[in-house]
């Protein structure tokens, strides 16, 4: 027998106002059939003024633990991936388990960019296994909207605001990869890299800084990199592509979606594809997606699924779970 870390509840939050790629026309030479051609994205969500990366977490969360039928008092540890933190410290992971009213446990954030949510899925999986937790409330939120610099069109189009939550619960299962739950994980980070994607401030500068990025080089390791760490981790699970019902990844771009389906001989078929509606939500977009993929009734108990990311550092990895 093992233990497992189950996904027991699933939940989102997206702000409310909604940005068409057509109202960047007005301030930047663009187009919503560039944006559209060369992103896949057609909208996102934009933070309202004073909504932070904890209210969002904080929605998300009691949304995940409404669905899984829980209290707060009922979790032990909440792991946020972030990298839009309301203020450098303390975590927006405090700040959650605050506005929860938990008054036990401990909470902290997790900063890998855009593979932010597969890390903490990762951490929250070892706290599980290990036998530091029994829940764990694994969240991803972002505020990208306050690092976006408004006059490059080259970035600005692409990111938006929102979060996901999952609640993890340890459960004794056969240990078999027919069991429910976390079946392996691969993280990899290369930090020869960290010029390709970042932003220019933070306590160094004494400004939080704009986000910078050289899309095309990132896209270059992307596809390569995504399905590569894809298959590692379902080797150490001894599983295949072919026993896989989902990819879940990280909705950067609808063309690195496609060509990692491609190279790892799955149809879009079996991808969560949310790209359209949320943007670029880093660390966000693989729980947005886990969440949406499951209310439009797409992912069912029993599923396996693949998550795949990569961002900032450059950072990536995959997780892969029976639902
Ligand atoms: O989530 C973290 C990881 N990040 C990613 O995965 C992002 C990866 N990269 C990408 O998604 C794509 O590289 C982009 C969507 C960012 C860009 O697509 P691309 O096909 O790689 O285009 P490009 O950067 O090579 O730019 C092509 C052209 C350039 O013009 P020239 O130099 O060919 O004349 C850009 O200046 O498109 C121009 N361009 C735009 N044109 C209209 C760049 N942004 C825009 C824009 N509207 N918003």
């Amino acid at each position: 027998m093992t233990r497992r870390a189950v996904v027991v509840g699933t939940g989102h939050y997206l702000p409310k106002r909604v940005v068409e790629n057509a109202e960047f026309e007005a301030s930047l030479d663009t187009s919503d059939e560039w944006i559209r051609s060369r992103s896949g994205i057609e909208r996102r969500h934009f933070a309202a003024e004073g909504e932070t990366t904890s209210d969002m977490a904080t929605e998300a969360a009691l949304a995940a633990l409404k669905d899984a039928g829980l209290e707060a008092s009922d979790i032990d540890a909440i792991v946020l991936a972030t990298s839009t933190a309301d203020l450098t410290f303390p975590s927006a992971a405090t700040m959650v388990q605050a506005k929860l009213g938990m008054t036990s446990g401990f909470a902290f954030d997790v900063q890998a960019v855009c593979a932010g949510f597969v890390y903490a899925l990762t951490n929250a999986n070892a706290l599980i296994v290990s036998g530091q937790a029994e829940r764990v409330l694994v969240i991803g939120s972002e505020t990208f909207s306050r690092i976006m610099d408004w006059t490059d069109r080259a970035t600005c189009v692409l990111f938006g605001d929102g979060a996901g939550a999952l609640v993890l619960e340890a459960q004794t299962l056969a240990g078999s990869k027919e069991d429910r739950g976390i079946l392996s994980t691969d993280l990899n980070s290369d930090g020869r890299y960290k010029d390709l994607l970042y932003v220019d401030g933070g306590v160094a500068t004494q400004n939080t800084g704009h986000l910078r990025m050289q899309g095309n080089q990132v896209f270059r390791h992307a596809v390569e990199k995504l399905a590569k760490t894809a298959s590692t981790a379902l080797e150490r699970a001894d599983l295949s592509t072919a026993d896989v019902d989902w990819i879940v990844p990280h909705q950067a771009n609808i063309r690195i979606i496609q060509g990692t389906a491609k190279k790892m001989g799955l149809p879009m078929d079996n991808v969560i594809v949310t790209v359209q509606d949320h943007g670029n939500t880093s660390a966000a977009s693989i729980p947005l997606a886990l969440s949406v993929g499951k209310s439009r009734g797409q992912i069912k108990p029993g599923d396996l699924i693949v998550t795949e990311a990569i961002g900032g550092g450059l950072a990536w990895g995959a997780v892969v779970l029976r639902w």
